[in-house]
């Protein structure tokens, strides 16, 4: 298999550490919008090579490769996946965020279909996505994501401010949003990929809530997604350690990418 990975930041290296051991790994490709941190990073790993951000440089690479990996940012979905799609190629894309724009997701969405290039979405930093995929195959009744962080995690954001919620003077665990993921992902955006994953893959970014609760005496970054529907009721928790070169990203997130690539890389699909 040859990949390639736009975006060697927290998630982008840790993939390239695991994917360097990998058997079914020939070689890897990395990029970066900075590229020296790209040039840098390959040094790192036996079967990785460097190649520059432009379009042109991409373009040439993308015939030889199997899979590109997008590990960069909703920027980056905007701007290379539809193109990688054109050419029918099959990519991986991390900032899921990027598909709450309706557009973008519909124009992503066909040329996948029309062209024959796969689209994954790994679960990322939370956990009971293969139980809601599960049960959206009939009538699900409602989807909830209840996200639970420190101050830290909402500190100078505009909306707050408008609306008078001052984090830092918090005494107890307050709920801060309450609303459909669609609004939610406008209002705190670093908390929108987990919300666009599970509108995605329930009922929708108008249908699928969201409710933001600021705890003040804790540093934590907790999901907990809750689905009542004819099959039942799903409760699902996932209580996340940060990344150390990234605090903003979990550490699940990026072994759900290794998780997603080492799937498709293998003949056996257990969970799915
Ligand atoms: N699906 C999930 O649950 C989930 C969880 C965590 C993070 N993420 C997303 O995954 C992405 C990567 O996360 P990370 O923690 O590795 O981020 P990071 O900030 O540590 O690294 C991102 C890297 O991508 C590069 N980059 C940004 N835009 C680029 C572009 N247009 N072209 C080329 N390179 C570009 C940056 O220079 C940086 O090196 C982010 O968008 C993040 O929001 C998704």
């Amino acid at each position: 298999m040859r990949l390639l990975i736009i975006g060697c930041g927290a998630i982008g290296q840790n993939l390239a550490k695991v994917i360097d051991t990998m058997d079914e790994v020939e070689l890897f490709y990395m990029t970066d919008k900075n590229e020296a941190r790209a040039q840098q990073c390959v040094k790192e790993y036996r079967k990785a090579k460097f190649i520059s951000n432009t379009d042109e440089s991409i373009r040439a690479h993308l015939k030889h490769l199997d899979l590109v990996v997008e590990a960069a940012s909703q920027d980056a979905v905007a701007h290379y996946v539809p193109f990688i799609l054109g050419f029918g190629k099959d990519v991986l894309v991390m900032s899921v965020g990027a598909f709450s724009d309706d557009v973008l997701r519909e124009k992503c969405f066909n040329l996948a279909k029309k062209k024959g290039g796969r689209l994954y979405v790994p679960s990322g930093a939370v956990c009971g996505t293969d139980a809601l995929h599960a049960a959206s195959m009939d009538k699900i009744d409602s989807v909830e994501l209840i996200s639970t962080k420190g101050p830290k995690s909402f500190k100078d954001n505009p909306w707050l401010k408008q609306q008078g919620i001052d984090v830092d003077h918090l005494k107890e665990r307050t709920i801060i949003y309450q609303g459909p993921a669609r609004e939610a992902i406008v209002h705190f955006p670093k908390n929108v990929n987990v919300s666009a994953t599970i509108s995605l893959l329930g009922l929708g970014l108008d249908k699928t809530m969201v409710k933001l609760i600021c705890d003040p005496m804790c540093d934590c970054n907790t999901h907990q997604l809750v689905v009542k529907g004819v099959f039942g009721e799903i409760t699902a928790e996932t209580e996340n350690v940060p990344f150390p070169s990234n605090p903003a990203t979990s550490y699940l997130a990026a072994l759900s990418a290794i998780a997603a690539i080492k799937r498709i890389a293998g003949n056996v699909w257990i969970g799915i």
